[in-house]
């Protein structure tokens, strides 16, 4: 049994990435696993002051927000999934406003399986382009594998995924981690 993260980064309720988040929470929850899925457009997380206290005071940040429970959790992931829709060649800020604030730890973000859900109202080129900040991010990671990726292309309405075969192919990733 594994303990899996699943950071969902959009801030649409019922959005295409939100909604592959679901189906592999299900395979996941399904197979025995321990799922959380935290969307960060409902918690409280500021922006990374940059001020450099938490490098200096054993990793706490000087902001009281929802980021401390985020990363008790993330710090317990053996698997983390990082969801984001593309928005003008990038992740939404939600996810960026997450990665800069595991600054705190970022000397010891841990060993994690790795998963991509990746939704765009265009093609998979330029998903391509838009997961700098993503690879960025993971390559920090004390060790890490990215196991799978989902680009969800071609989905610009919000539950336009609903009925392709993205859903099944959400579902059996999250059932076989
Ligand atoms: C601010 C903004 C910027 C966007 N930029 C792009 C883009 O550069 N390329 C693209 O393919 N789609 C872009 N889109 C479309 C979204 O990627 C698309 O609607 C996606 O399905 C949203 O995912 P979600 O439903 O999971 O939130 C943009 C949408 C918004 C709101």
């Amino acid at each position: 049994m594994k303990n899996v993260l699943i950071i969902s980064g959009s801030p649409r309720k019922k959005g295409n990435s939100q909604r592959l988040c679901e189906e592999f929470k299900k395979g996941a929850e399904d197979k025995g696993n321990s799922v959380e899925l935290i969307r960060l457009a409902e918690k409280k997380i500021g922006f990374c002051k940059a001020c450099d206290v938490c490098m200096k005071n054993n990793g706490t940040c000087v902001q009281k927000d929802d980021m401390a429970e985020v990363l008790e959790s993330f710090k317990k992931a053996d698997v983390l999934v990082l969801a984001t829709p593309v928005y003008f060649y990038g992740i939404c800020a939600q996810m960026k406003t997450f990665i800069d604030r595991t600054y705190p730890i970022w000397q010891h973000l841990g060993e994690k399986e790795v998963y991509y859900i990746i939704s765009a109202g265009l093609g998979e080129d330029i998903v391509k382009r838009s997961l700098g900040d993503l690879d960025g991010f993971v390559e920090h990671l004390e060790k890490y594998e990215i196991k799978g990726r989902i680009y969800a292309t071609d989905v610009m309405d919000a539950g336009k995924v609903c009925g392709t075969p993205y859903i099944n192919i959400a579902y059996q990733m999250g059932y076989h981690i």
